[in-house]
């Protein structure tokens, strides 16, 4: 079967029981595609689902199996065909400074790189052999600006930003496409966690966004095939840019810092305020 019309798009996207990957189920189902919502979490992946519609179906993975990636595909093409695009969302955080870390370094790697990873070369050897096919991996803002509280986390993003673009410039003579999106503070469960520990507070330095704005931009890419994309659209150009030199990092992070612990008491003082 041939590429079908932008707007009936085949979709297997990773952690799709909630946060962004929920909001971009939600989205691409309303457009009119048809979703594999795949997670670790199965109650709330198959819930997740059902509250779809026939548009969307549902499979248990842990993005770290291969055996499990192979699975998923095979379940969305059993019940929609073959995968257009694979939104590569799923992802973790553990927060707090490395030196207080152990196992969890290991747990970031494990899912957000080596995860991802394992998706995207079952994708490139899928998608290719039918001929077409998008990969949409979901970053960070944090793939161009290494944050206190983070290290490791960053670290996965930095890699995979990496990882990505050197795939896309393999790739360039086949018929793969590939759009890399790099989310900012974004109201999920993730944020929620980080809320908690006074140690990323810097994630709080700006306003945050809703997981449908960043669901939009994914969605968006399936018919525009951006190369990358930053948020905001001007500011995040910027930061991109302070990430490159290490001596204006030093001096502007610690300054974001500060700005990020006075909004974080500001919230906590006032529960319900939009962040
Ligand atoms: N929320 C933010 O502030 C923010 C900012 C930048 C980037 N991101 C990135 O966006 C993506 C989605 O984050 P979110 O904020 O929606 O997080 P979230 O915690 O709300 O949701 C993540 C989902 O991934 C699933 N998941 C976790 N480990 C998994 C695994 N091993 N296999 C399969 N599924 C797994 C979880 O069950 C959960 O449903 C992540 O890659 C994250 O790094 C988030």
């Amino acid at each position: 079967m041939g590429p079908r019309t932008e707007q009936e798009q085949v979709i297997l996207v990773t952690g799709a029981a909630n946060g962004i990957g929920a909001a971009i189920a939600e989205l691409a189902v309303a457009r009119g595609h048809r979703v594999m919502l795949t997670d670790v979490d199965e109650v709330a992946v198959l819930s997740r689902a059902r509250s779809l519609g026939s548009r969307a179906a549902a499979c248990v993975m842990d993005i770290r199996s291969s055996a499990g990636w192979t699975k998923a595909f095979e379940a969305a093409e059993a019940a929609f065909g073959g995968v257009d695009v694979l939104v590569n969302n799923a992802g973790i955080t553990h927060t707090g400074i490395a030196r207080d870390l152990q196992q969890q370094h290991r747990d970031i790697v494990e899912v957000n790189l080596l995860g991802t990873i394992t998706g995207v070369c079952t994708a490139l050897e899928r998608m290719t052999a039918r001929g077409h096919g998008h990969i949409i991996n979901v970053c960070s803002m944090t793939a161009f600006l290494p944050l206190p509280g983070y290290a490791t986390y960053c670290a996965t993003k930095y890699g995979l930003r990496a990882f990505h673009h050197s795939v896309a410039i393999e790739e360039r003579d086949g018929p793969l496409d590939f759009t890399i999106i790099h989310p900012p503070s974004t109201r999920t469960g993730m944020l929620e966690q980080e809320m908690a520990d006074p140690s990323c507070a810097i994630s709080f330095a700006e306003k945050s966004y809703a997981p449908q704005q960043i669901a939009r931009a994914v969605v968006d890419a399936i018919a525009t095939k951006p190369v990358e994309v930053v948020f905001p659209p001007l500011a995040g150009r910027v930061q991109r840019i302070a990430g490159v030199f290490p001596r204006l990092m030093r001096r502007v992070i610690p300054v974001a810092e500060a700005r990020g612990r006075r909004q974080r008491e500001h919230l906590l003082a006032q529960p319900g305020t939009d962040r």
